[in-house]
This record gives C-alpha cells, sequence and structure tokens, in this order.
C-alpha cells in the first residue's frame, strides 16, 4: 500500500491530470431527475472530493476514501473552509470496513486504476463492505475504446457483464462518454443495482 499511495501522493502534490472540480454530469442528472435518492454515500477513490462536496451539500451522509493521504488533505482543506459534513478516510478501499452499508456508490477512475486480480474480487468487496441490497453504483471507467496510450487499464462492458451481472448485481445502464478531464479519451458511465 506504502509505494502505491506514495505514486498517487506525487500526483496529487503536482498537478492530477484527471483532476474536475465538478460533479460529473451523469451524477447530477440522476439526482436532479430522482433516479437515485441516497441518504448515505461513498466515493472510492475519491480524490480532492469534488463528489463528496457536492451530495454532502444536498444534505446526503456523504463520505470519501482514498489511499493518497495528499489528495484527502486537500479535500479536507477545501471542505472544511466551507463548512460543510463531509466524511473522509484516508485508506485502502479493500481494507476499510465502514460499519454501515451505504445506499449509493460512486467510483470515478478508481476502478480502471486496479490491476485485474482486484476489479475481479471488486465486485464481492462491494457486496460484502460497502453496498446494501437495492443500492446503486454509479462507475466512470475509460473504455476500450481508446488508444492504449499507457494510461489506466482501458475497460470493455463485456468485463463489467462479466464481473458484476453474472453475480450479485443488475445492469441498469451504461454509456459511452468522453472523459471530461482530458476532452478525447473514451470512457463509460455504467450504473449497477445491487440484486441480492
Ligand atoms: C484516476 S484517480 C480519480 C480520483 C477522483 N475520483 C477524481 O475523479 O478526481 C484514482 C484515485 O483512486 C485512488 N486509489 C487508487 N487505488 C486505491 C485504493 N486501493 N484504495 C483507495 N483509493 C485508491 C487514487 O489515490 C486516486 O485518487
Amino acid at each position: 500500500m506504502f509505494l502505491n499511495s506514495l505514486s498517487w501522493d506525487l500526483a496529487y502534490l503536482i498537478w492530477p491530470p484527471w483532476n474536475v472540480s465538478r460533479p460529473p454530469k451523469e451524477l447530477v442528472e440522476a439526482i436532479n431527475r430522482a433516479i437515485i435518492f441516497p441518504e448515505r454515500s461513498i466515493d472510492l477513490g475519491c480524490g480532492r472530493g469534488y463528489i463528496v462536496e457536492y451530495l454532502a451539500k444536498l444534505g446526503i451522509e456523504a463520505w470519501g476514501i482514498d489511499i493518497s493521504a495528499i489528495a484527502i488533505r486537500q479535500a479536507l482543506a477545501r471542505i472544511n473552509k466551507n463548512s460543510i459534513n463531509a466524511k473522509f478516510v484516508r485508506g485502502d478501499i479493500f481494507e476499510f470496513k465502514p460499519r454501515e452499508y451505504y445506499d449509493l456508490v460512486t467510483d470515478k477512475g478508481c476502478y480502471h486504476s486496479l490491476p485485474l486480480i482486484k476489479r475481479l474480487i471488486y465486485p464481492s468487496l462491494i457486496r460484502s463492505r460497502y453496498l446494501k441490497v437495492g443500492g446503486d453504483l454509479l462507475m466512470w471507467v475509460i473504455s476500450d475504446e481508446e488508444p492504449d496510450w499507457g494510461g489506466p487499464n482501458r475497460i470493455s462492458i463485456s468485463e463489467i457483464k462479466r464481473n458484476f451481472t453474472e453475480r450479485w448485481f443488475k445492469l441498469k445502464a451504461f454509456k459511452r462518454i468522453r472523459w471530461d478531464a482530458f476532452k478525447s479519451p473514451y470512457g463509460y458511465f455504467i450504473w449497477l443495482k445491487r440484486s441480492e
């Protein structure tokens, strides 16, 4: 964990190229149209905490977790200034043991950063520790339509179907998107629901 967190820390100290200082529009749309109405949420790999900040401002009990201490420090510095009730954990999503389940889990760019072995156990992690039955998992990933430029893992919809829907999740929707931080890369927005 130490080496892994150091490389993320370094990016946050210099400039994280993925950083966008607003919540993703698919999340805003889902909330505005009351497609989802969470009371308790967690953002996995929350970075500087823009999703957490957005949800906390709506009165949702919003949590964020990130392996990078620098990212968490930067999130806290900004959010404390705005005196919003958001909760942050510096830690590895595979090690954190929340006391209660969440009804919304968001993941923008964390899943696609994980090696294959961790991506394979991610659905059981979400089910055993994070998401309640009937809860929503919203993910943003770089897609396999993107040329391989040495960036994050490129995720296919067949991987999502294989990893998630053959087990405890229903694929409610997915949409091709442009990754907002960079303009060019193709990504997917994926909406999964825990069914059992
Ligand atoms: C591509 S960045 C995206 C950050 C943020 N979601 C955003 O959109 O700005 C991926 C994030 O996942 C975090 N991360 C990677 N592996 C993690 C793990 N095992 N546990 C917790 N956070 C992790 C990194 O520190 C980094 O902040």
